[in-house]
């Protein structure tokens, strides 16, 4: 059974002066979870934010907190991000020399664990620790800033790892970051993607609501 499609709004695309009310305008609007993205300005070129606005979000939202490391280490700050009240917390296999451990750390502060992949990552990366996600991310753009255009070579990559993940047998979310507007979506959805980030295709429209239903197909937000 096809899971349903989740829509993830990145905070990056936000009004950082006003976070708080664009996650509660976001969550009202119909958007599944919440993308966060943390960048270190050093494994990408770019700095965004950390574990204290994670905390301070999650006192206020009730929301699925994705958290998407793109720092490098990122072992020394899974704790962290843990106990800010990240649902599921994913990196990058070069963020550090042992992707498996960086898995089992997750797991075990109880939280979800997901991998992703950049553009020029190849599926095969994740194939032997596919037994510990819950997610695979498929970067459609180059980590680091929002408002990329969406690399099309990557759907290819989304419908090798629908199959590795059908294959599994178990329950994993396939997202797609980058680059993901109401004319990328369904080329997403149709090679097996069932979570869509989106950062300036929700946080640049001018209704949150038409927008997240807009990305779903132009149906309704259920
Ligand atoms: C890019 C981030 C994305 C980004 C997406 O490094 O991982 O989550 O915010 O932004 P859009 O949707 O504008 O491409
Ligand atoms: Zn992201």
């Amino acid at each position: 059974m096809p899971a349903p499609i989740r829509i993830a709004p990145s905070l990056l695309a936000a009004d950082f002066a006003r976070l708080g009310a664009e996650v509660a305008a976001i969550e009202a609007a119909g958007a599944d979870w919440l993308h966060l993205d943390i960048m270190d300005g050093h494994f990408v070129p770019n700095i965004s934010f950390g574990p204290g606005l994670v905390k301070a979000l999650r006192r206020q939202s009730g929301m699925f907190f994705d958290v998407h490391l793109m720092i490098a280490p990122a072992d020394p700050y899974l704790a962290a991000f843990a106990e800010a009240g990240a649902d599921l917390i994913s990196l990058h296999p070069e963020a550090g020399p042992h992707l498996h451990r960086s898995l089992q750390t997750i797991r075990a502060l109880g939280k979800q664990a997901g991998v992703v992949l950049n553009p020029a990552t190849p599926v095969e990366a994740v194939a032997p620790v596919i037994d510990l996600c819950d997610l695979v991310l498929v970067m459609s753009v180059n980590p680091g800033f929002g408002g990329q255009s969406f690399i099309r070579s990557q759907l290819a990559k989304i419908a090798a790892l629908r199959a590795m993940i059908d294959a599994s047998g178990r329950a994993i979310a396939l997202e797609v970051d980058g680059g993901v507007t109401a004319a990328t979506a369904p080329d997403c959805l149709a090679a097996g993607a069932d979570v869509l980030v989106a950062g300036t295709a929700v946080f640049g429209a001018p209704d949150y609501a038409a927008a997240i239903a807009g990305l779903r197909g132009g149906g309704s937000s259920a």
